[in-house]
């Protein structure tokens, strides 16, 4: 701002509202945002200091409004000039053909012309600007009347609070839906899971109890969407276009959002075509449709169609199968995942979700099902959205009988019989098998021969599966008993890499005990922790014999850690693996520090391709000598060692004024 008289801050104030508007439509409307979040922080905080200084300038369409006001005592009734009708469904493709017979005989031509589009799943919303700015926005009540929501309107980012264009009617309602986006929709539940709030059953109910909301700032806080489809009040009437496909261009170049999913058709075939693509990219679309919907595209022949009682004529719904359904819960098994992790999953009576059968749902964890208060015997709903699991939405509590049951957590893994523990601080209970357990083996195993734990090359995730699946290794300790023969048997492995498989589970018989102890997989220690636990005890046994409290004295290690290094070793099958693996002949020795004072507590990043080294190699001999090693170029990095094709990392260091080194330099250092 050049200066602060009132005329050059009146001027900036006006074009912070412009640009303002114009970022929210490309990045709510367009999903085309054109500055950095930060940038637009910064307008927005400058439009909110200006309006400080002069309130006076707020008017109800400032940008600012989008925060919410006053909390409401009631909703004031709205009486809808125009009244918000609903739609005939149609389920069956028979219905859709009577449908085109019947707008065609009563047109009398031969082929009509439709617009298809979504039905999407949210609350139908009737919004009122006149000359331009939003003055009013209703829901639709018994389309007679409704409520006012304007407040909470205001909020949603994708309704332009003024609409931009040159061909602005004096009044227009702009009937559409609004809706959430389920990326949205999972955040906003995750969020109130973790708040201990109660979390919304489905996209729709989140949209509707937004905005029944008295308080806008509570709705301003969901992130609620829209897209407009239909017309309501509209003066001029001249304005209006001639097709229902042009009125939703019309729509778009006024700054509404609308979805580009849609279609002008012009047979029943066309039709069919457009309801099976759509269903068949149903699952992958990023909001809840429950159908498709059909509109006569002409405006004079939707007039000549007219309406039959609360639905018009013109117009045919047409409904996917429902993603919702109820039924019964036979039972709750718990399934053990690839890390160990227990999820209860409801048995269910078989029933139809969304066009699939569906016998089981997952109840995700303990907590979740004393949140839902799921029991055995109980109605549930249960949803199918999307490529995800079927999940139990909720309970009919007053159709539960009598001799329900509550689910109890097994203690005892049903693949491999070890214990089922739930560590301090998480939600999810696990097999603590690790080692031994059937579900976790293929994990475990290619987790132990990674290139940081024992390294043995050529055993990937293809050979892991077909040791497994033959029955040929069950834990790590059977790999060392493996013979030339039942490698070369396996699908593509020629002699010759079988020959190296066994050469390199041979030579990781010489390995380091932090490598031993990282290679066990148990949960929370990382490679470091691994290092650190060596250092301190010099022998597997004296790990296994270690206590809580004792652990707690190790460096770095803090409750959850200990937690989880005792419940791994109090597991007997888990012991027994490990002395499968001593007993195998494993030399295990306890690298010594060998430190270097030049090196000692610096940080290194490591980038590019190096003369003599590989990555991983000198990593290991920085942190021998006392250093550290980092992912990433920060102020708290003391070198950089670059070597070919050192990329983003080096730039960073160069612009940050950190020291650039060659491996040579690097190993100068090490001396
Ligand atoms: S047109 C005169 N178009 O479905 C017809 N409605 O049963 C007015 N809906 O209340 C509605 N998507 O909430 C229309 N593309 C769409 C729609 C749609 C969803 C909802 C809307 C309405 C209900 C009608």
């Amino acid at each position: 701002m050049s200066s602060n008289s009132p005329t050059n801050l009146a001027e900036r104030y006006a074009y912070l509202q412009a640009e303002l508007a114009r970022l929210e439509h490309a990045y709510y409307v367009l999903d085309n945002p054109l500055l950095p979040d930060a940038e637009y922080d910064r307008l927005y905080r400058e439009l909110l200091d200006i309006e400080s200084i002069h309130p006076e300038w707020v008017s109800s369409e400032s940008l600012s409004q989008r925060v919410g006001g006053a909390a409401l005592k009631e909703f004031d009734s709205v009486q809808h000039i125009v009244p918000m009708l609903s739609l005939n469904n149609a389920f069956e493709d028979a219905e859709l053909i009577a449908f085109d017979r019947r707008c065609r005989e009563a047109l009398h031509v031969d082929i009509v012309e439709y617009a298809g589009e979504l039905k999407f799943d949210g609350l139908a919303i009737s919004l009122r600007y006149e000359d331009g700015v939003l003055v009013r926005a209703a829901t639709r009540g018994d389309g007679a009347s409704g409520e006012d929501v304007t407040a909470n309107i205001k909020t949603i980012r994708a309704i332009p609070l003024r609409l931009t264009g040159k061909m602005i009617p004096a009044v227009l309602e702009v009937r559409g839906e609004v809706f959430m986006y389920l990326r949205d929709f999972e955040k906003m539940n995750q969020q109130a899971a973790a708040a201990g709030e109660k979390e919304f059953a489905n996209p729709r109910n989140a949209a509707a109890g937004s905005l029944r909301q008295l308080d806008s700032k509570v709705t301003a806080r969901r992130p609620l969407s829209f897209f407009a489809y239909g017309l309501g009040d509209l003066k001029p009437q001249s304005w209006l276009p001639s097709t229902h496909e042009e009125l939703l261009n019309a729509y778009v170049k006024l700054g509404l959002p609308v979805c580009p999913e849609r279609r002008v058709m012009k047979s029943v075939v066309e039709i069919l075509d457009f309801y099976n693509e759509v269903g068949a990219k149903r699952d992958s679309l990023p909001y809840d449709i429950d159908g498709v919907v059909y509109k006569v595209n002409s405006f004079a022949e939707q007039a000549k169609l007219g309406f039959v009682s609360r639905a018009p004529r013109f117009a045919l719904a047409h409904k996917f199968p429902a993603q919702e359904a109820l039924t019964t819960v036979l039972g709750i098994d718990v399934q053990v995942g690839r890390t160990g992790a227990i999820t209860p999953v409801a048995r269910l009576a078989p029933v139809e979700v969304g066009g699939v059968t569906v016998t089981n749902a997952t109840l995700h964890n303990e907590d979740e099902i004393k949140r839902k208060d799921v029991r055995i015997g109980d109605t549930v709903s249960v949803r199918r959205a999307g490529d995800v699991i079927p999940e139990v939405v909720s309970v009919i509590k007053d159709r539960r009988p009598a001799d329900a049951q509550e689910f109890i957590m097994p203690i005892r893994c049903p693949v491999c019989d070890s214990h089922i523990e739930r560590l301090a601080d998480e939600a999810i209970a696990r097999c603590s098998g690790g080692l031994f357990c059937g579900a976790q083996r293929k994990q475990a195993l290619i987790h132990f021969a990674h290139r940081r734990a024992l390294d043995i090359e050529g055993l990937g995730e293809k050979i892991v599966d077909q040791l497994v699946d033959q029955h040929l290794v069950r834990t790590p300790a059977d790999l060392y008993r493996l013979g030339f023969n039942a490698l070369a048997n396996l699908e593509r492995m020629g002699d010759k890499s079988a020959d190296n498989l066994i050469q390199a589970i041979e030579k990781s018989r010489n390995t380091t005990l932090a490598r031993f102890i990282f290679a066990l997989g148990i949960r929370h220690v990382g490679e470091t922790t691994a290092k650190d636990l060596a250092n301190h005890y010099g022998s597997v046994h004296a790990l296994m014999e270690a206590s809580l409290e004792d652990l707690l004295t190790v460096k770095d290690v803090g409750p959850v850690v200990a937690d989880s290094i005792v419940s791994f070793m109090q597991e007997a099958h888990n012991r027994e693996v490990i002395e499968q693996l001593l007993v195998s002949g494993m030399q295990l020795t306890v690298e010594k520090k060998e430190i270097s004072p030049a090196v000692l507590g610096k940080t290194f990043v490591l980038t590019g391709t190096f003369p003599t080294l590989t990555r991983d190699a000198a990593k290991d001999l920085l942190e021998k000598a006392g250093a550290k090693v980092a992912g990433s170029v920060s102020k708290k990095t003391d070198y950089v060692v670059a070597g070919v094709d050192a990329g983003s990392k080096l730039t960073k260091a160069e612009d940050l004024g950190i020291a650039v080194i060659d491996e040579a330099a690097m190993l100068g250092l090490l001396k």
